[in-house]
């Protein structure tokens, strides 16, 4: 057993996973933040492992263990997953962006509790950092994997943001009522340059074992 990890598909790679939500402060006890579960982040970085690789899994807050054999770095915000992305980027051969990042945070998060003083209340909430969209301009950069979540136009909205965060793959899934998030399966379409690949609907285990098999293929194929 123990050879056939050491032949596994990614055997001698250091892969590099993020995962969950994020939580971006409005006032000491109250956040913005989305229904990632963190279970497709962590069902990939176990896969990884199985696959013979050294996984660092970078989470947002969830209520998941680590999977044994890997690098757990726990963080909170986006500002916190970008810093503890590039600290852990030197070295790395794959990198794995299934994280719901916040796309925005509050401008400032209040001192003090907010008061319920009037009927209405705004936000006002400025853009986090695209840590994907950071690691797939470094130099030298991983091979660049990203997640797209969508509600509607799954293809397209899938290819553009491909194109735009110039990812060698990304895996597209439908979100909404009992879909994508907050569950525990799944079904996945690839998308590379020149050729896509529909993944059928299964538990997240196995979706993660087939999608970290087609990206340890792409990898040795078409290395970025
Ligand atoms: N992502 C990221 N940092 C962000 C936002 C997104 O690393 N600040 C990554 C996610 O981990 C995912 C990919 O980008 O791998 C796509 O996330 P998604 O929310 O589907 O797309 P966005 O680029 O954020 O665009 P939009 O939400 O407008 O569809
Ligand atoms: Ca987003």
């Amino acid at each position: 057993l123990a050879g056939s990890f050491e032949t596994g598909s990614l055997a001698g790679c250091r892969v590099l996973v993020t995962a969950g939500p994020t939580r971006e402060a409005i006032d000491p006890v109250r956040f913005v933040s989305n229904r990632s579960s963190g279970r497709m982040g962590y069902a990939v970085a176990a896969a990884a492992r199985e696959a013979g690789a050294r996984v660092t899994l970078v989470s947002g807050p969830v209520a998941l263990d680590g999977p044994a054999g890997i690098e757990r770095v726990m963080v909170e915000t986006a500002e916190e997953m970008r810093v503890a992305v590039q600290a852990h980027l030197t070295g790395c051969d794959i990198f794995i962006g299934a994280a719901a990042v916040a796309d925005y945070r509050p401008a400032q998060a209040a001192a003090q509790k907010l008061k319920k003083h009037n009927a209405t209340l705004s936000l006002d909430l400025v853009r986090n950092p695209d840590i994907l969209a950071e690691v797939a301009r470094a130099h030298p950069r991983p091979f660049t994997v990203g997640f797209a979540a969508e509600t509607e136009d799954l293809d397209a909205n899938a290819r553009t943001k491909r194109m735009q965060k110039s990812l060698d793959m990304i895996a597209a899934n439908r979100v909404g009522p009992g879909q994508g998030f907050d569950v525990g399966d799944n079904a996945l379409t690839l998308y590379w340059e020149g050729g896509s690949e529909s993944l059928p609907h299964q538990s997240k285990t196995r979706l993660a074992r087939e999608l970290i098999a087609r990206i340890a293929q792409r990898f040795h194929d078409a290395p970025p």
